[in-house]
């Protein structure tokens, strides 16, 4: 028998205007579009092994076995890439992030896009990029932006993302302040769901997120940092506003994320081009021209209750590696 195995890396993404709410829950189309960097130092590797020695499917995250949702959201994936390949043989997953999981730092999105690509790279399916976006993103709307580069959108009920710009488009950099490093109480799907069915500005959240998109996506293109700043971090700010006038509130934020949003308000005072944004986790992810990435980070590390800082550059497409690492 063949040896239908594969290893793909995949890059978290930070999205810049961000989704939150579903138009279809079922089919888990999002109800605002996004525009995301995707991230060279976060990664994602999966490797994923069909065989018919196995009974079930089985994921090994960063070295532990995994049972209950976590095994069943991967499995649910798997199975929508065997009914695609018309086989029925189990898979076994392992996986390992380089950063924190489940705490706001996008693993679902590395995470979905790799077991998305490396099972259908494993079964050699012959299926376009895009249906690799739309597989992911069945299993975590943001892993659909994760299956490209550089700068990528996902519209409002979009099946799948697409390329805005590829990295190299605009050399900026993100640093991420981290101030936690546990794992959140509340993911996505649930909080999601929660801001739109008890909070009042859900509606006027859906509403405006196209024109902030829009705007995101036009400063991107023309490379106008002055542009982006204000819209990225109002997107940012109006999604947790949502959240936070939910019932009861949905509040991600710690002392450290709004200490964190302050030194980058102070710094920009001081001319430093630097725009936040943060995202279901107390962590700030802050975008920088590369001119001031020094000072910026110096002045992060500085604020009381952040752990440590991330850097990272514009990164690629997910792609297919030779070996899982040991
Ligand atoms: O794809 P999910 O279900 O993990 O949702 C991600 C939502 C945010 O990270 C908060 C925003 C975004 O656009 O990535």
């Amino acid at each position: 028998m063949n040896e239908k195995r594969a290893v793909v890396r995949a890059h978290a993404n930070i999205a810049l205007a961000k989704y939150w709410g579903k138009a279809d829950i079922a089919r888990n189309l999002p109800a605002v579009p996004s525009l995301s960097l995707t991230l060279e130092n976060m990664r994602t590797t999966t490797e994923v092994w069909f065989s018919s020695e196995l009974a079930a499917d089985e994921l090994v995250l960063g070295g532990k076995p995994q049972l209950g949702k976590p095994l069943a959201r991967a499995a649910k994936l798997l199975s929508e890439v065997r009914a695609l390949a018309g086989v029925d043989t189990f898979a076994r997953v392992r996986s390992h992030n380089d950063f924190p999981t489940a705490s706001g730092l996008a693993s679902s999105a590395s995470g979905f896009a790799a077991l998305a690509l490396a099972a259908v790279r494993a079964l050699d399916l012959p299926v376009p990029v895009e249906r690799v976006s739309a597989l992911s993103r069945a299993a975590s709307a943001s892993a659909a932006r994760s299956v490209f580069g550089g700068f990528v959108e996902l519209g409002a009920s979009a099946e799948s993302a697409a390329r805005v710009a590829p990295p190299e488009h605009w050399p900026l950099c993100m640093l991420v302040a981290v101030t936690s490093e546990v794992a959140k109480d509340t993911g996505s799907t649930d909080g999601m769901q929660h801001t739109a069915s008890t909070s009042p500005y859900y509606p006027a959240w859906v509403a405006d997120a196209p024109r902030l998109f829009t705007e995101v996506k036009a400063a991107v293109l023309a490379k106008d940092f002055a542009r982006l700043a204000p819209a990225a971090e109002q997107s940012a700010l109006a999604m947790h506003a949502s959240m936070l006038a939910a019932s009861p509130a949905l509040i991600y934020f710690r002392p450290a994320t709004l200490a964190v949003i302050e030194a980058v308000r102070a710094a920009r005072r001081s001319g430093v081009a630097a725009c936040f944004t943060i995202d279901a986790g107390p962590h700030v992810k802050v975008l920088v021209e590369p001119q001031h990435v020094a000072a910026m980070k110096r002045a992060l590390s500085d604020v009381e209750g952040v752990l440590r800082v991330l850097e990272s550059t514009p990164g690629p497409d997910a792609a297919q590696i030779a070996e899982f690492p040991e």
